[in-house]
């Protein structure tokens, strides 16, 4: 049985709540969804081995959980529950137990939730196509299981990777799974925080993916990913958008602020994409969704 089918027939008995959804988007989005999934399932098999689909259910189980509970109590009180970075760290990402489980249900999300499907699409076909085919050294903020410095360098077999989190977890995971998928030599994940970072040369792309929510100053992050690329450098930005999760700090209501952030940093948005999820309560005030930037460094105030 192919790894897709392993995963839709694990997912169906032990993820009944969640599977609808997943089964929806495979259907609705059958080419990517099965070639993206078949990607990242075979990088998860070659780290975590014959008990991979446990591990990812586990892990998405786990996350879906909070991403839900929280959506909900964020409708009734109208705002996100943590303010402070520091007690988020405490809590998730300084906290190997909850990591290992959060860790492998944001990868999953990747290519279960339909908008994150298309955000994947936007970032094939509009910010891939910008990376000189031949060498290159991209950046990775916040990389978490390091899956889009893995799709980059996956694609672009000339290019290295340096990606940074701030969680020892996440990163001895990805470490491992790079190192199990053969890239190792070409991708390096290290500790370190997004808003201090500083690479030793100049890098000539950069992708921060999901992190600006969980900052208390979100344009920092924009600033330091700027300083680290080479003028003329493109970056890809995701960010979420009134979508609650224990770990969301930074509380975006209009794509327009994380564009001003953006050219305020210093680049010049190239192209948008902004993506909720297909069926959404009608009655609700929030609409969780996924922003998506394909930027360049400008050299000048202009471009
Ligand atoms: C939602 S995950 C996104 C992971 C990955 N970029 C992706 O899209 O799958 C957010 C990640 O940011 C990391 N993070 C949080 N604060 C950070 C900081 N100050 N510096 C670096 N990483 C940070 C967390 O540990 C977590 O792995």
């Amino acid at each position: 049985m192919n790894r897709v089918q392993r995963f839709l027939d694990h997912f169906a008995e032990h993820c009944q709540v969640y599977f609808p959804a997943i089964e929806e988007n495979r259907r609705r989005n059958e080419a990517t969804f099965t070639g993206l999934a078949e990607t990242l399932l075979e990088w998860a098999e070659n780290y975590l081995g014959e008990g991979w689909p446990e591990v990812l259910a586990d892990g998405y189980k786990f996350f879906l959980m909070d991403v839900n509970r929280s959506q909900i109590e964020y409708e009734r009180r109208g705002h996100y529950l943590h303010k402070s970075y520091d007690q988020v760290y405490q809590s998730v990402y300084n906290d190997p137990q909850c990591m290992n489980r959060y860790h492998w249900g944001v990868f999953v999300s990747t290519f279960a939730w339909e908008h994150h499907i298309q955000i994947y699409e936007f970032y094939r076909d509009r910010f891939l196509p910008c990376l000189p085919a031949g060498e290159g050294g991209l950046l990775d903020l916040g990389c978490g299981s390091g899956v889009w410095s893995l799709l980059t360098t996956h694609t672009l077999p000339g290019w290295t990777a340096e990606g940074i989190d701030i969680s020892e977890k996440s990163i001895e995971l990805s470490s491992r799974m790079a190192q199990a998928c053969g890239m190792n030599g070409r991708i390096r994940f290290s500790v370190g925080d997004a808003l201090t970072y500083r690479s030793p040369s100049p890098l000539n792309a950069g992708i921060s993916c999901f992190l600006m929510e969980h900052l208390e100053a979100p344009d920092r992050l924009l600033h330091t990913l700027a300083a680290n690329l080479s003028p003329r450098g493109h970056a890809f930005v995701t960010a979420a958008l009134t979508a609650a999760e224990v770990d969301h700090i930074s509380e975006f209501r209009r794509e327009s602020e994380v564009v001003r952030m953006a050219e305020d940093a210093g680049f010049r948005v190239v192209a948008l994409f902004s993506a909720a999820p297909p069926s959404h309560p009608e009655s609700h005030r929030f609409l969780p969704r996924s922003l998506a930037l394909v930027l360049q460094k400008r050299k000048n105030e202009i471009w």
